[in-house]
């Protein structure tokens, strides 16, 4: 008999659920006798005991549905480490949990803060395997992760929505879109939906060369713009600054959020009447795309075949359309940015798109 524990860390995305799923439908066909236990919440519920037994059943009709069936919560990985209040060494709380469930695998599906924690879970001697989640694309060691695809869809719709108005109006939008640290959803989403300015964090930007841009396009008889500014955004200015002096400009900013702040440096420079747009958290909610279903399906098995083959310590990762084991040493801490000579940068550039630069 085989004893698996599933869990899922950190934000949610679409494609947790078909993930899961092809973990467990890969893991009966492969061993027939196995124990999937269902841990709770991420690493709250490794930590807390907190699990159940799945039934076979409780994996049917899950591959459409968005977010997780097992729940997550976010356990930052700088935390990890540190005896909190109520006296929990965390780390040890999991590697005894795992010890008390006798599994022979724990398959923790997460992005880069769940990876950290699970490469020190692995070095703590336990047998992990990993699945790349995150609509940021954001993680070393695979082409793409499970969640981008669906979250991609959103904003680009978000995007197409707003063309319509913008132009109806004659205004100029901005468009607030998640990624955290990294601009590819933003990137990938501002080419998708035909934005005419994309600010990433990869490429600092300048107010004024955004302002010139509108400006031009107006001349031009073009009364509307859309700004798609990733939520990572920087200006060239800030680009500049030490960690901790961008920190603390970031804690004075006056608006909400740099989609907000973009905004007001256009009314400023142009005179032109600013909305803002922010979809926030609907770029993750809602069913995963046909493309996440497929890739999360061949990532979740791929996780059963190691299991199988007893290879532990990596992550199932897209490389050149080949899903394979990449060492979760190699995983942990590296965050994949927009290399800023890509080809889609170029390509962005070869069509008159601006990065605001
Ligand atoms: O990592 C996924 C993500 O949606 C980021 O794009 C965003 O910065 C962050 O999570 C939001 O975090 P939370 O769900 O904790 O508000």
């Amino acid at each position: 008999m085989k004893r698996i524990g599933i869990l899922t860390s950190g934000g949610d995305c679409q494609g947790l659920n078909p993930a899961i799923r092809g973990v467990a439908k890969a893991l009966y066909e492969a061993f027939g006798d196995v124990k999937i236990y269902g841990i709770k919440d991420g690493y709250k519920g490794l930590i807390e005991g907190e699990y159940e037994i799945m039934k076979k059943s409780d994996f049917s009709g899950i591959l459409t549905m968005g977010g997780t069936i097992l729940g997550t919560s976010r356990q930052p990985f700088k935390k990890m480490r540190i005896i909190g209040d109520d006296g929990v060494d965390k780390v040890q709380a999991m590697i005894k949990n795992y010890k008390e469930m006798k599994l022979d695998c724990l398959v923790i599906l997460g992005g880069n803060g769940t990876h950290k924690s699970a490469n020190l879970l692995s070095e703590s001697g336990l047998n992990i395997i990993t699945l790349p989640k995150t609509i940021d694309n954001d993680l070393w060691g695979t082409d793409i992760t499970f969640g981008f695809h669906s979250a991609l869809d959103v904003a680009t719709e978000v995007i197409d929505r707003l063309h319509t108005t913008a132009t109806s109006h004659g205004r100029i939008f901005v468009v607030e879109i998640m990624g955290h640290k990294a601009g590819w959803l933003n990137l990938y989403a501002g080419i998708a939906g035909g934005a005419d300015v994309i600010l990433i964090p990869e490429i600092p930007y300048s107010k004024e060369k955004i302002a010139e841009i509108i400006e031009s396009r107006t001349k031009d008889g073009k009364g509307f713009s859309i700004v798609a500014v990733a939520e990572g955004a920087v200006s060239l200015e800030e680009s500049k600054m030490s960690k901790k002096e961008f920190k603390a400009a970031r804690a004075a900013m006056r608006q909400p959020s740099v989609g907000y702040r973009v905004a007001e440096e256009i009314e400023l420079l142009t005179g032109h009447d600013v909305r803002v747009t922010v979809p926030g958290h609907i770029q993750r909610g809602g069913s995963p795309s046909a493309y996440d279903r497929f890739l999360s399906t061949m990532f979740g098995t791929k996780a059963a075949e190691l299991i199988k083959n007893e290879q532990y310590g990596y992550m199932a990762g897209l490389k050149n359309n080949e899903v394979v084991a990449v060492p979760l040493s190699e995983v942990a801490g590296r965050l994949k940015c927009v290399p800023t000579d890509s080809q889609i940068i170029k390509t962005a550039r070869s069509i008159g798109l601006s990065f605001g630069d």
